[in-house]
């Protein structure tokens, strides 16, 4: 690509600016001064709009799904990038590209995935990444994806959710990032700057309260200003800080009896006036239902044409514009927006390659290691009675049941599927079509575990129990293969492992107690099998190197140090819906429009705040999870610094291994008056050589002191005793308390 003029020239030739576009220089004279780069966002995209004919807006703001659609008799446009998310023309005449959008929340996705098999780098689920606390692998998987967009030919990315898990059944949960909002908020935040660093215009979704899939495409979830700024709304706060998205996706559910994607309230109030959100709302694919409602009450973009009923943001809006249905005005100000977000990430500067072989000339080695990086901090060690793992030297003879894991490793399905190098590792899985099939990737565990251990390894594929209990009970150690396929457009029926799986597992442990069991699962499993194993290792759904990561953690060359992103509930009995709302065993809207779920229940207690409230205990606490080695606290110190809290401690590791301890700071004020007795106030994540010591610092942001005051638009801090605490997790006994004395102060609705 050639460069940029230097500003020295520019400034000689102030009616000659310059741009690159398509990879040769443009000039940019009077006529295009939005082409040039060293004006503001804003400066560029007002100019821009003004250049623009009516037609030329209403094409911008109306995009097409980019995969051939057959229910609809849809072909994809030829402009499209084949197999992907959607299109929006560009317009040459003024120098403005195409938006080629495709999903990207572990990597960059495939709709379709029968029909177009590009192959690209699968992260760990986001709820996996987000289990390593640690928001530098957060960012470094984003800027991977980013850059393989890049290669491909996308500018506009459908990444990062952060819809909090409020329902652990919830389909999706594995392409969000748990349960608390400060955790999911600052961890989807860092992937999507990753990804923006590239160039690329990401999207932070799904706006709002889309916790469920069961019936996602109607429910009503209620729920209370207060309750929903101090918990989902606030992940989604911390996230738009972090990554400062060029985008919004708004959710296919009504909130409080309107649609998200023409909701007044999400977009219009809280969205653009009191976050101040310069950038424009996409709507999810099909989740546009109006066009005068939708324009009016903040939806800057339909998306995914033909999922609709109807093409709301084209012609139809287009004749409400002139008949003054909707003003010019406010059609100029979504194109504005999604220009500006353009501007603002440099995609004019840096245009995209059309890709030209099926890899795209990808490092596929590079990104591995990326990949894996993620993985193996994202492994939580649950259980490990009497050092079972890492496996002994002395191990003979190991059984490797159940899972595939003689081939690969599962992911999740729906619209986040990344296609695998070569193809699925088990095919003709799960669903033929959306959102299957199931898809593995080509990464063996045990083909892994074989490189690292002399012992013998021996597969069953655990189909017959007995046959497979007899294997254990000849072997030195078994490792079972626990798998949850979930995806996009339904929810777990339960916590259990489906199928005869838990059966599985109980039988192999009953002929050999030195059984491991590695879960690949979209999020929180019951594992009624847990007192008779010997250890236990959640490995999520661990990506493109996953064999390789759970392979080193098993054998020890990598020290656990993912901590547990949501609580696993002991029972469904525990949670505040013990029966999802909406699942009406019906197709017809006039029925499934009239679904309520009430949000109000737990309000903003989500989590380990509701298992707090009510006194449940969980399986395994938020936070939770063990290493090879041990730490030690010390040093606590707290006191108050700006409108937060700023807290210091010691963290040690007394073990014989290197490892890495993740220091959690909770907060609660000693006279209680909020949604629950504690939040997670901060982390530290220190990588320790054995014996040594490292100084941890949180700060902790006011609005985790505070309670949102709907009426002020403010979060009041209430003078009082907090207590600051350093514990293991969420469930565990405090390692350190401090208490700090607060004076009484509000900070306004962005916590300023
Ligand atoms: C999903 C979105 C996704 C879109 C485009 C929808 O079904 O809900 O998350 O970005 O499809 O693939």
């Amino acid at each position: 690509m050639k460069k940029r003029l230097c500003l020295s020239l520019a400034l000689a030739y102030p009616l000659m600016l310059s741009f690159t576009y398509g990879g040769t220089v443009h000039a940019a004279d009077a006529k295009q001064p939005w082409l040039d780069a060293a004006q503001s966002p804003d400066a560029r995209a007002e100019q821009l709009v003004k250049a623009m004919t009516l037609d030329e807006k209403i094409q911008t703001v109306f995009a097409y799904f980019s995969t051939e659609f057959q229910p609809k008799k849809f072909e994809q446009p030829k402009e499209g990038r084949p197999g992907s998310a959607g299109w929006v023309p560009g317009v040459p005449r003024l120098g403005l590209p195409s938006q080629w959008q495709s999903d990207a929340g572990v990597g960059v996705a495939t709709q379709a995935v029968s029909k177009t098999p590009y192959e690209r780098t699968s992260l760990p689920s986001g709820l996996g990444t987000t289990a390593t606390w640690n928001p530098k692998l957060a960012f470094a998987g984003g800027a991977m994806i980013g850059s393989e967009a890049r290669s491909t030919g996308f500018n506009v990315l459908l990444a990062g959710g952060v819809n909090l898990m409020r329902e652990p059944r919830n389909g999706r949960n594995f392409e969000y990032g748990g349960e608390d909002p400060l955790l999911a908020g600052i961890m989807v935040g860092e992937q999507i700057r990753g990804i923006q660093s590239n160039h690329i215009v990401s999207t932070l979704k799904h706006y709002a309260f889309n916790d469920q899939e069961t019936n996602r495409n109607h429910v009503n979830v209620k729920i209370e200003d207060q309750a929903g700024r101090m918990s989902d709304l606030l992940a989604l706060q911390f996230a738009l800080e972090r990554g400062q998205p060029g985008s919004v996706m708004c959710a296919y559910n009504r909130v409080n009896g309107d649609y998200a994607c023409e909701n007044d309230y999400l977009l219009n109030e809280v969205l653009k006036k009191d976050w101040k959100f310069p950038g424009y709302v996409m709507s999810d694919w099909g989740g546009t239902h109006s066009t005068i409602p939708a324009a009016t009450r903040g939806l800057d973009q339909q998306s995914g044409f033909p999922f609709d009923k109807s093409d709301y943001f084209n012609a139809p809006l287009k004749e409400a514009v002139v008949n003054r249905h909707v003003p010019e005005a406010r059609l100029d100000d979504m194109v504005k927006r999604i220009t500006r977000a353009m501007f603002a990430n440099g995609v004019m500067e840096h245009p995209v390659a059309t890709p030209t072989s099926a890899d795209a000339g990808i490092d596929f080695a590079a990104h591995g290691k990326i990949t894996q990086a993620d993985a193996e901090e994202a492994i939580v060690l649950l259980k490990n009675d009497n050092s079972l793992l890492p496996l002994a030297a002395g191990v003979r003879s190991i059984a490797i049941i159940g899972g595939h894991a003689n081939v690969g490793v599962l992911s999740g399905g729906g619209s986040a599927q990344v296609y695998p190098k070569g193809g699925s590792a088990v095919p003709n899985e799960g669903p033929a079509y959306f959102p299957g099939p199931i898809v593995y990737h080509r990464s063996s565990p045990m083909g892994e575990l074989a490189k690292l251990t002399k012992a013998k390894l021996t597969y069953n594929d655990g189909k017959d129990a007995a046959a497979a209990a007899k294997l254990a009970a000849n072997s030195d150690v078994v490792i079972v293969f626990g798998t949850q396929w979930l995806a996009e457009s339904f929810d777990a029926d339960d916590l259990n492992l489906p199928g005869k799986q838990d059966a599985l597992i109980a039988a192999v442990a009953k002929a050999n107690p030195k059984t491991v069991v590695v879960l690949q699962t979209g999020g929180p499993v019951v594992m009624p099998w847990l007192n008779h194993v010997g250890a236990v290792l959640e490995a999520w759904y661990p990506g493109t190197s996953g064999g390789a990561a759970i392979a080193r953690v098993l054998a020890g060359d990598v020290n656990p140090s993912g901590r547990l992103p949501a609580t696993f509930p002991a029972s469904v009995a525990q949670l505040p819906r013990p029966v999802i709302d909406g699942d009406a065993k019906t197709k017809d809207d006039n029925i499934l429009e009239k679904i309520t779920t009430d949000y109000n229940i737990e309000g903003a207690a989500v989590g380990y705040k509701w298992f707090d409230l009510k006194g449940h205990k969980p399986l395994f606490p938020f936070g939770y999870g063990l290493s090879y080695t041990s730490f030690a606290y010390a040093d606590l110190s707290a006191k108050p610094a700006g409108t937060g809290i700023a807290v210091t401690f010691n963290i040690k590791n007394t073990g014989k291994r290197d490892g890495k301890a993740v220091g959690q700071v909770y907060v609660s004020p000693i006279s209680g008056g909020w949604e629950a007795p504690k939040r997670l106030g901060g982390w530290d994540k220190l990588e320790l050589k054995a014996g040594t010591s490292g100084k941890a610092t949180v700060q902790i942001d006011p609005r985790l002191l505070g309670v949102y005051d709907s009426a002020s638009k403010t979060w009041k801090i209430a003078a009082g005793d907090y207590l600051v605490t350093l514990a293991d997790s969420a469930g565990a006994k405090p390692a350190a308390s401090v208490k700090v004395k607060l004076d009484a102060k509000t900070v306004d609705v962005n916590g300023r």
